[in-house]
């Protein structure tokens, strides 16, 4: 492939210099935008009379050939190209010469790739916000048949208090919606128009930056020329939305490999989403949680990869800036196969309520309920504290638990204990309590996974 003219630089770049600068190793991903791009740019060249309408004709044709013969593979691109902008504009111009030549009046690189880039993040951001809804749909589904599982809650991962399953996945519902309403609004800053903005100045030509953008399907043009082609903020925005996604995919995980350890028996992982060891034959192990987890780094650092690249840069483009692409591909990548794999991995997951029903009672989680009763009764909430602390020490001397202790031991600790308090210490009964709203209480939770149910049926997720 024969570069396109330069005549500025006299001297050919050795190929080694090609292999450092050139990006099409890694931008060829977005030669259906660029091309995209193009043909809208094109035709609103021939419209505004800028090139012959003829002209402006024949390169759309071209350019759709071009997409078609790469889409059927049978184009190769090449690195003394450089980009996928010189890659299709070569091209285009072995194939119709001199008017392939006309495209890129009004236009720069600069602001091409910022437009390809704002278009393939925008079908990234809703790709994965499908595969949000999925994720969404399948928590709050497992939260419904488990309103009367009941669990241990945790602090500092010691038994708190009881809560019950749904009320643990309706906590995830909560940060995945969060993580989707992110993805929304940074939609928003990405759906915005650069063509036009030039290499920075603009241009002279009497573009029709408008027409452009409402055939590309953008909600606006960028306002500024400068800010048009030097913005990454929505690629750091929405790395920042991939990292938090990960984060929370990433302490859920956590929890999976916790709770299928022996030690919780909380759940056992479907087969298809574990694997053995190559030497331990009893072994099944969560490798599918623990790789999710473990990608979450990788996806921080490509967030703090593109912050720093972009700190020091002054106004405008700088070639520094070809740096945001392999990340947010790599970032988008990653989270496109964790949220898919995270999804099936719970859907097919066996909960052993039993499990985490006896787990619940231990740790004294009912003693808080011990104190509230004495409260209701009267007492004053520090020494209803006090005396149940009291029982938890009498517990521990005689291994047992809250509820097994005699009422005179009960009594010996708060004379205004009565019978009445062994129903109220029960574990169920202490979840059933519990019905301030956004409490663990059944009557809470079916209420809040009836409302998430309408809001993934009403379209609030689509
Ligand atoms: N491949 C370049 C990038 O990704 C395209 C823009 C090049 N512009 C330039 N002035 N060298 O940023």
């Amino acid at each position: 492939m024969k570069k396109l003219s330069n005549g500025r630089l006299s001297a050919e770049a050795d190929s080694f210099t090609d292999h450092f600068h050139s990006s099409i190793s890694f931008d060829s991903r977005m030669y259906r935008e660029d091309i995209t791009g193009s043909i809208a740019h094109a035709r609103m060249l021939g419209r505004q009379g800028i090139i012959p309408e003829k002209d402006s004709e024949l390169i759309i044709k071209t350019l759709n050939e071009i997409l078609e013969d790469i889409e059927a593979g049978k184009v190769e691109f090449d690195v003394k190209a450089e980009d996928i902008h010189m890659n299709v504009e070569t091209i285009l111009t072995q194939r119709i010469g001199n008017v392939g030549k006309k495209l890129h009046t009004g236009r720069s690189r600069n602001d091409q790739v910022a437009l390809d880039i704002r278009m393939y993040l925008k079908n990234c951001i809703t790709d994965i916000k499908g595969l949000m809804f999925r994720l969404l749909k399948t928590i709050n589904s497992i939260a419904k048949e488990n309103t009367h599982t009941i669990m241990p809650g945790f602090t500092h991962l010691q038994n708190a208090q009881p809560v019950t399953l749904a009320h643990h996945m309706l906590a995830y519902f909560e940060m995945f919606s969060r993580d989707y309403d992110r993805l929304s609004d940074c939609f928003k800053r990405t759906d915005i128009m650069p063509l036009g903005s030039g290499a920075l100045a603009a241009t002279t030509y009497n573009l029709d930056r408008q027409a452009v953008c409402d055939e590309l399907g953008f909600a606006e043009i960028t306002k500024n020329s400068m800010d048009g082609v030097s913005d990454r903020d929505f690629v750091c925005e929405l790395l920042f939305c991939l990292s938090l996604i990960m984060m929370h995919l990433s302490r859920f995980c956590e929890e999976l490999v916790l709770w299928s350890s022996q030690q919780f028996r909380f759940i056992e992982i479907s087969d298809a989403y574990a694997t053995g060891s190559s030497i331990m034959p009893q072994k099944k192990n969560p490798d599918m949680a623990e790789l999710i987890r473990g990608k979450t780094g990788r996806v921080y650092g490509e967030l703090m990869a593109l912050l720093t690249t972009l700190k020091g840069l002054p106004l405008a483009y700088n070639k520094d800036m070809q740096e945001d692409k392999e990340g947010v591909f790599d970032a988008v990548d990653t989270v496109k196969m964790c949220l898919p794999v995270f999804t099936g991995m719970i859907a097919a997951m066996k909960i052993n309520k039993e499990n985490m029903l006896a787990s619940a009672g231990l740790g004294f989680m009912n003693a808080t309920d011990a104190a509230d009763w004495l409260v209701s009764k009267g007492v004053p909430f520090r020494d209803a504290h006090a005396a149940a602390g009291r029982l938890v020490m009498r517990c521990i001397e005689r291994n047992v638990r809250l509820e097994e202790l005699p009422i005179e031991v009960f009594r010996q600790e708060c004379p205004v204990f009565t019978e009445e308090i062994y129903k109220a210490i029960d574990l169920g009964e202490c979840v059933k309590r519990r019905t301030v709203p956004g409490g663990p209480s059944v009557i809470c939770t079916e209420k809040l996974i009836a409302d998430n149910e309408r809001l993934l049926e009403g379209g609030r997720f689509l």
